[in-house]
């Protein structure tokens, strides 16, 4: 192999994790783990039940629920086809870039036929119901039939000099390409950028509104979301979440979803902890105030950013959110959306703040939190913690009362948060929460046979007893064998030799002070559970 054929290969060998993933690796993952039982622990105290849903769902579901216009949606989704028509769609690529040429008769014939394969297998997907027969793929289906039986008479009426002939065909070539693009031979999936919608797809799904209500939801697991990385934001992360979907819309509910994400981070020692909320109205009273808040917009349109203006047109709601220097003097002379709430809403906005009074949960208000999702009216929340530099926001959530009305289901009530557990690990490892690595309880250095047997006994009733056990699997000197339990961080090395095995008698060194004693089987392990005892 030539130097930088190897070289080639060599680097090909080396994978990293995709941009925007990570390895969670020990002990950092004990952490993980540690907030994940706190979560069972605590959201089960509040009546809550766990929820596994898939990490893929229909495109359509995510689109409709979170919003067209969110940057979630129309940027950040990770998004497939899924079919098993593999060669027909190479096949619809290769038509698509094909360019032929009515004066060239091997390049019309040859077109022609692989149009026609295409549109023979195409047509008889759709009517197995192999491909789905949407209105686009019938469509599609009609004009590129008529148009490959046409291709023989074009080319003809070309022979006979027709300009117009050419024109018309290259017209239908390009025609073609735009139908071909639009076919779809499977169902559009993306990987989920948030489980709200799968909950609430769920919901439906399994007739939830015949249980008890509300139906109380909790759930944890990746999502994934196209942005630019950085820290504290991922293409993969992990959320920790919960819903609660049916019943009233009582603000005690609100207020206790709030309380237990609260109880949670108090439960993990999260420091800097500040929750804001707000109300953005609903389908009564929002709707003006948009009106009013892009007119106020209009006025200043110039002053503003590109991302704003733009956003005066698709939501301007979202323009309270941004954080650019040069608007936020705008902003905040801009109309608040507490001033216009109908009866109701400020009603219920009042009633939360109560709620959250009652139960000792501290809030700020603050009437520029909008959220970025399309789902959310009334109530809104957001959490914030310290370490975490611009991407702060640990927790964020609110009410979405229709969604699951929206989503083909009955009129729901519904309030949920979701935790960006990344975020969550981030800030109480910047408090100093890092668990340390985990050592060893006991090393076992064995030597000899008969050592090596009772050795795998000894660590199966330790392991049995709940200690932690390294077995060396091959015999080692007991020097290179106590100098690889330091490493390891083991408390104690059980020796056993040939003298102890026939004595009876093992040797238990403390690693921490090299002080030794000898003790019989059952007394060993007697004694490894007093110390145990002492030190917890
Ligand atoms: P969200 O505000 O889009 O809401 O996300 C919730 C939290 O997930 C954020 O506050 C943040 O901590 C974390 N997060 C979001 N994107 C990233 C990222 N790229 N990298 C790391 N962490 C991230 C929702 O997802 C809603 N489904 C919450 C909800 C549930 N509302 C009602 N129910």
């Amino acid at each position: 192999m030539s130097e930088g054929a190897a070289k080639k290969e060599e680097k090909r060998r080396k994978f990293q994790a995709i941009r925007g993933t990570r390895d969670l690796l020990p002990p950092e993952t004990a952490l993980w783990n540690r907030v994940e039982q706190t979560a069972h622990e605590v959201f089960g105290t509040f009546g809550f039940g766990e929820i596994r849903v898939p990490i893929f769902e229909p495109t359509e579901l995510f689109a409709r629920s979170i919003g067209l216009d969110t940057d979630v949606v129309s940027k950040e989704m990770y998004t497939f086809e899924d079919h098993d028509f593999g060669e027909l769609d190479r096949l619809r690529s290769t038509i698509t870039y094909r360019n032929p040429d009515i004066e060239n008769p091997h390049s019309v014939s040859l077109y022609r036929d692989q149009l026609n394969d295409f549109v023979r297998a195409f047509g008889e997907g759709i009517s197995s119901n192999q491909i789905p027969r949407t209105p686009e793929n019938l469509r599609a289906l009609e004009t590129l039939q008529h148009f490959a039986g046409q291709i023989d008479s074009l080319a003809k009426d070309w022979t006979g000099g027709v300009l117009i002939a050419k024109v018309r065909f290259d017209g239908r070539v390009v025609d073609a390409r735009e139908n071909l693009r639009r076919i779809q031979f499977g169902d559009v999936l993306s990987l989920r950028p948030e489980a709200t919608a799968s909950v609430c797809r769920a919901y439906i799904e399994h007739g939830m509104q015949s249980l008890p209500q509300p139906v109380k939801l909790y759930y944890m697991g990746p999502m994934f979301r196209r942005e630019r990385p950085q820290k504290g934001r991922y293409r993969q992360f992990y959320q920790i979440g919960a819903e609660v979907l049916g019943g009233s819309d009582a603000p005690a509910i609100d207020a206790e979803v709030i309380e237990m994400v609260m109880t949670f981070f108090d439960r993990l020692e999260l420091h800097g902890v500040q929750l804001d909320i707000n109300s953005i109205g609903d389908r009564n009273c929002r709707p003006k105030y948009v009106e009013l808040l892009r007119a106020e917009l209009l006025k200043v349109k110039d002053k503003l950013g590109a991302d704003s203006q733009r956003r005066i047109e698709t939501n301007p709601l979202r323009v309270l959110d941004s954080k650019l220097e040069s608007e936020q003097g705008i902003i905040a002379t801009l109309p608040r959306i507490a001033d216009h709430l109908c009866e109701e809403c400020a009603v219920h906005y009042a009633a939360v703040k109560h709620q959250l009074e009652m139960r000792g949960v501290i809030y700020r208000e603050n009437w520029r939190l909008v959220r970025g999702l399309d789902y959310y009216m009334r109530t809104t929340f957001e959490i914030t913690a310290q370490g975490l530099g611009s991407q702060n926001a640990v927790c964020g959530g609110g009410r979405y009362d229709g969604l699951v009305e929206l989503l083909g289901g009955p009129p729901t009530k519904g309030i949920g948060f979701a935790i960006g557990e990344d975020r969550l690990i981030l800030s109480l490892q910047e408090s100093g929460k890092a668990p340390a690595q985990q050592g060893r309880d006991v090393y076992i250095a064995w030597m000899g046979e008969r050592a090596h047997a009772t050795a795998i006994r000894a660590a199966k009733d330790l392991r049995k007893g709940g200690f932690s056990v390294e077995l060396p699997p091959v015999e080692q000197k007991f020097g290179k064998a106590l100098g690889q339990a330091d490493k390891l961080g083991a408390k104690y090395a059980l020796i056993l030799g040939d003298n102890e095995v026939s004595e009876g008698l093992w040797t238990l060194k403390t690693l921490a002070d090299g002080s030794q004693a000898k003790f019989t089987e059952p007394d060993l392990l007697e004694h490894l559970r007093k110390q145990r005892a002492l030190s917890s």
